[in-house]
């Protein structure tokens, strides 16, 4: 079974720069908002290694770095391409409707 995902709005299209991260917060989770290669990635905002904010960090090939130690995440997948980190971050479903830019951080459980 799974909840139903609920999408809310998290930032404006035109409010996001290429390649340039937009922390925001949605229900109180932390999401970096990245527009790259012409699409719009949510991931989790803190790097799984430390209590590091990865919107800070720089975009490049659908990865974002985290800026502390350098490790590397897929925008797609979360997942972590280079040490220190071993774990993955959460990334979320986004939807693009007119300039709005939706987001569901919902779990699914
Ligand atoms: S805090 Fe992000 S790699 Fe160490």
């Amino acid at each position: 079974m799974s909840a139903t995902a609920e999408f809310v709005r998290a930032a404006a299209l035109s409010d996001l720069e290429e390649d340039t991260p937009l922390r925001v917060e949605l229900g109180g989770v932390p999401v970096s908002l990245v527009r790259t290669e012409g699409e719009v990635f949510a991931i989790y905002d803190i790097c799984s290694h430390a209590n590091v904010s990865l919107s800070e960090g720089e975009v490049e090939d659908c990865q974002i770095e985290c800026w502390l130690h350098g490790s590397t995440f897929d925008l797609r997948t979360g997942k972590p391409s280079g040490l220190p980190a071993t774990r993955p971050v959460p990334v979320y479903p986004v939807k693009i409707e007119g300039d709005d830019v939706l987001v569901s951080v919902t779990q699914e459980s």
